[in-house]
Order: structure tokens, then C-alpha cells, then sequence
């Protein structure tokens, strides 16, 4: 198939290029490097020894989506691109209506033009809120809690209202994803300091950060750390192919968590991150972050059954690839 690419050079999206180039797809990428590397597409093109197109642009730009699509008339999209850190998007919510909403819907637009009809988007379990139960399953309300969840779940429903007559959307809500390629040559390489759990271990471990403060231990979880289900960058990429692969013109719109069904606490984290490069790392406990729930984890029953997709990695497989990834490249990409 003809897979268009928004955001391939971003983290998840470099990830799932080379897992589709090696199925025998084709691809194309959009991205304006806001924070992705084209670094990450060259790694791409020699792990999978096979070409890639790519446009610099941006969704919101009209001119840029129709030079990508009459490039390389695309008959799926996948659609990474966008912004996605919770904090900032509570101090400056409008650039991420604009990028999230304005932009998805710049690109259904441009997909209509150019009769192309079906999209997998990255969603996030963000969209559930604080859980009423656990896990998590598809059924739980929605009830996002910052100006990002809001965008990816406005998308959600403008996917919805999109997917007749003969158009299919599926929505993928990501539950947290970490580790890299297994050969070390791509990974994730945020631009500003690191938001997230993972990458920000990660340099620790480098020695780019002295020390990992842990947003609070008094939570109601084994060891009072926040607990998360932590999923395999690869197996989420796996999850884009599955869901392509059972999209067809009667599908409408579909949504599936991607998760392992497994929780892990920071702790439990940090204490695999030290086993892996085999030395305890340092650490500090601060007050607890707002806005953070004491434990989300995904049912991932539905993905397993309609998708017959399921995760096969484990946390050490994400430990170890991040380690790899961290210590061949401690600089990222070099941008
Ligand atoms: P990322 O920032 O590494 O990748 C996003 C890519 O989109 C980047 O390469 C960036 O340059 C590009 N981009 C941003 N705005 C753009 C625009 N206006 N036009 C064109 N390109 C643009 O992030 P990621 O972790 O790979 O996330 C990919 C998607 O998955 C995002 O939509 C994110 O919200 C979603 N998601 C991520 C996580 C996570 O924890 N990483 C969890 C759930 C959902
Ligand atoms: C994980 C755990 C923190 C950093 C966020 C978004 C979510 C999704 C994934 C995009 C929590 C703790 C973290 C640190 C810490 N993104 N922590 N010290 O918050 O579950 O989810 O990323 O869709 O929408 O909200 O992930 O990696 O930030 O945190 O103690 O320096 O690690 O408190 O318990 P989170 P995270």
C-alpha cells in the first residue's frame, strides 16, 4: 500500500516507517521538522534498504499537503503529526487547537480532494482522564483533563463524523511508548528537555541530566510511585500495520488502546533502566506533578482480538533498546 507519513520523522513515526518499508509498503513523508529530524529518515531508508519520499511542510499549509499527495497519491495516511506536551499546551492551548484540530482537519480535507479514504491516528489514552476503573477498556468515559487530550479527542470525533461513505478511520490511543529500534539507530530525540519518563532516565544514564526526580511517592500503587503501562515503540508500530490491515471501504470509524495490559511503577522503572547498564542511577523525590493519576493501564483485549495484534516486547526489550539507542548516539541525531 501507499502510505503518507505526517510526522515520520518524529519519534513513533520513524519507528513505523521502517516496519512498514520492511512489509513492502510504500511511503511518503510530511513533516516540518518542528521536532523531528531528517537524520531519523536517512536511518530509515538503510535499516529498511528501501526508498522514502519527503516533503519539509507543514498540515496547516494547504500547498504543502497537495504537493505530498500528487507526489505520491497516497491510499492510506498514517497521521503522527502534531504537538503533544501536556504542559505547554495549558500555557498556549491555541497552537495546539491549531496544530492538533486545525491541522487534522487540513489534511481530511486535502484527503477528500484527492479521493484517498483512509487514516490511522494517534490518539492517547490521555483521552480517558483520571480512570474510574482498571484497565482501562475503549467502554471507559472520556474525559480529557489539559488542552492536549482535548485536541486528540476533538479529532477523535471529527474522524467519526468523516468516516461514510466508503471512508475509514481508526483512532489508536497510545498508552505511554518508550524504547527503540533494536539496532540502536533510531530513537527518540526530543528537541527541548525531556517531558517524559523514559528519555529523561535515559540521560541520566548519559550523564546529560544528574538526576531523575520522581514526582511523588505517596501515590496508592505498590511502591507509591505513579504506575504506567508502558508499551514497546516497535510493538506500537506493528499496531499501525494491523490496523491498515483491516481497514476497508464499510469499516467507518474504529478505536483500540495500545497497551500491554501491564503496569509499571517509576520506580520499577528506574530500578530496569539500572539493570540494564548495570549500576543504580540516581534519583530524588519531589512533590507530585499536577495533573498526574496514580495508575492508568490499558485492556488491550480489543486490538488483540479485531487487530490480532498484541504487544510482544518487554520492559527490559524497551530498557535495553532505549540503552542502545542512548549510548551509540548520546547526542541524538546531532541536530
Ligand atoms: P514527535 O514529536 O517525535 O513526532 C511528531 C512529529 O510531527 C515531529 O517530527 C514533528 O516535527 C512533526 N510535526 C509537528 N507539528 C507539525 C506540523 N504542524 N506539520 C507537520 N509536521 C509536524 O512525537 P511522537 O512521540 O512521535 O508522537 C507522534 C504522535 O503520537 C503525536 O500525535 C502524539 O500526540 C501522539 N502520541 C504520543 C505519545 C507519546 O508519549 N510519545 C503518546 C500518545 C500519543
Ligand atoms: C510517567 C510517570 C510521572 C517524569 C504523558 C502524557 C500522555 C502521553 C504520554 C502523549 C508518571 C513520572 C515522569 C519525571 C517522574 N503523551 N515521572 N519524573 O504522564 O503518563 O503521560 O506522556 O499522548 O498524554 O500525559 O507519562 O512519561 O510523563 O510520566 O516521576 O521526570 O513517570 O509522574 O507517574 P504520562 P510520563
Amino acid at each position: 500500500m501507499r502510505v503518507l507519513v505526517t510526522g515520520g520523522a518524529g519519534y513513533i513515526g520513524s519507528h513505523t516507517l521502517v516496519e512498514l518499508l520492511t512489509e513492502g509498503h510504500e511511503a511518503f513523508v510530511i513533516d516540518n521538522l518542528s521536532n523531528g529530524h531528517e537524520k531519523a529518515l536517512s536511518r530509515v531508508k538503510q535499516l529498511a534498504n528501501k526508498d522514502l519520499g519527503f516533503v519539509k511542510g507543514d498540515i496547516r499549509d494547504r500547498d504543502a499537503l497537495d504537493q505530498a499527495f500528487s507526489e505520491f497519491n497516497p491510499e492510506a495516511i498514517i497521521h503522527f503529526a502534531g504537538l503533544k506536551a501536556v504542559g505547554e499546551s495549558v500555557e498556549q492551548p491555541l497552537i495546539y487547537y491549531e496544530t492538533n484540530v486545525a491541522g487534522s482537519v487540513e489534511l481530511l480535507k486535502a484527503m477528500d480532494a484527492h479521493d484517498c479514504k483512509k487514516i490511522v491516528f494517534s490518539s492517547s489514552a490521555t483521552v480517558y482522564g483520571t480512570p474510574q476503573y482498571l484497565p482501562l477498556d475503549e467502554e471507559h468515559p472520556v474525559s480529557p483533563v489539559n488542552p492536549y487530550g482535548q485536541t486528540k479527542l476533538m479529532v477523535e470525533n471529527i474522524l467519526k463524523d468523516w468516516a461514510h461513505d466508503g471512508r475509514s478511520a481508526t483512532a489508536l490511543r497510545y498508552f505511554n511508548p518508550v524504547g527503540a529500534h533494536v539496532s540502536g539507530r533510531i530513537g527518540e530525540d526530543p528537541h527541548d528537555i525531556p517531558n517524559n519518563l523514559m528519555p529523561y532516565i535515559a540521560q541520566v544514564a548519559i550523564g546529560k541530566r544528574e538526576v531523575l526526580q520522581i514526582f511523588g511517592d505517596d501515590y496508592e500503587t505498590r511502591d507509591g510511585t505513579g504506575e504506567r503501562d508502558y508499551i514497546h515503540v516497535t510493538d506500537l508500530a506493528k499496531a499501525h500495520i494491523a490496523a491498515l490491515g483491516v481497514m476497508n471501504e464499510a469499516a467507518g470509524f474504529a478505536v483500540y488502546n495500545v497497551g500491554t495490559g501491564q503496569g509499571t511503577t517509576v520506580k520499577e522503572l528506574l530500578a530496569a533502566y539500572g539493570k540494564t547498564i548495570g549500576r543504580e542511577l540516581p534519583f530524588e523525590t519531589v512533590q507530585r506533578r499536577s495533573g498526574d493519576v496514580a495508575s492508568s493501564v490499558a485492556s488491550p483485549q480489543k486490538a488483540n482480538e479485531t487487530l490480532n495484534w498484541s504487544a510482544t516486547l518487554s520492559v527490559h526489550d524497551a530498557t535495553s533498546s532505549s540503552w542502545n539507542w542512548q549510548s551509540q548516539n548520546p547526542d541524538g541525531y546531532g541536530q
